[in-house]
């Protein structure tokens, strides 16, 4: 079984990375061509003996290795932020472009390919196409991609994913402490679904449930907070 990461970089991604290679599978990390940090990428990944991929953000290229690779699963697991799509130089609707743009573009790119991968997506709770939050519209345009996609696929919608980031995001650290404590309460008043689907979740804990999504023979669902554990 192989299986290939998009995102791997991420917060994570890596820890899809850790918990695939330490499963004994297969595991490709894609880093971007133009990584700042490629080489330490190389290193921490191949560590964990995974091999690492720097296909570049263009279709046929992505398709011509999904064919080359074959893997039984594509983990994507990418989006921007506010702060990174400065640093990147992306303009205008930043969620459009990345957390959209990169989604069509793997779809495009594995169907291209002719191979049956599964798609499992990390989405976010609240996601529809006709939510306000342009992020959150934009998770449920790329939700729609991958449902119509004609591969297997499962759709996850955590909420907020908490833990030691390196570069810190307080108001995700803040919004999780002060969140987890009103649903505690509201658990204790009968709250209890509500509770199970917004709390916060880790990104170990988040990695192995995407993992156990991507290999169970049940495809085609969205899982929320309460599967996801
Ligand atoms: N954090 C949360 O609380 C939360 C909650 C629900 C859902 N989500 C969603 O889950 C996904 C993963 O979360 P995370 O916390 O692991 O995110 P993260 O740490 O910010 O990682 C994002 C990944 O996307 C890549 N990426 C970003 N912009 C890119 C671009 N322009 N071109 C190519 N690659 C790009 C990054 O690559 P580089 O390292 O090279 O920049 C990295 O691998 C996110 O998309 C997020 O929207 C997050």
């Amino acid at each position: 079984m192989s299986a290939l990461v998009l995102g791997a970089t991420g917060f994570v991604g890596r820890e899809v990375v850790r918990q695939l290679c330490v499963r004994g599978t297969k595991t490709v990390a894609h880093v971007r061509p133009d990584s700042s940090k490629l080489e330490t990428w190389r290193t921490t990944f191949g560590s964990l003996g995974a091999s690492v991929d720097t296909t570049p953000w263009e279709a046929p290229a992505l398709a011509a290795r999904i064919r080359e690779l074959d893997p039984a699963q594509i983990y994507i697991l990418i989006g921007t932020t506010r702060s990174r799509a400065k640093a990147d130089a992306v303009a205008g609707d930043i969620y459009e472009k990345v957390d959209l743009g990169l989604t069509e573009l793997t779809v495009a790119a594995a169907k291209a390919a002719e191979r049956k991968p599964r798609l499992v997506y990390l989405s976010s709770v609240g996601a529809g196409r006709g939510a306000r939050s342009a992020y959150l519209s934009a998770r449920g345009k790329a939700e729609d991609v991958i449902r119509a996609s004609g591969l297997p696929w499962v759709i996850a919608r955590p909420s907020i994913i908490t833990g030691e980031r390196e570069e810190g995001r307080l108001g995700e650290k803040s919004a999780a402490v002060v969140g987890d404590g009103l649903l505690a309460v509201a658990g204790m008043f009968g709250g209890r679904k509500l509770r199970d689907r917004y709390r916060s979740t880790s990104p170990d804990v988040l990695a192995s449930a995407l993992i156990r999504l991507g290999e169970a023979p049940q495809h085609d669902r969205v899982l929320d907070g309460s599967d996801l554990r």
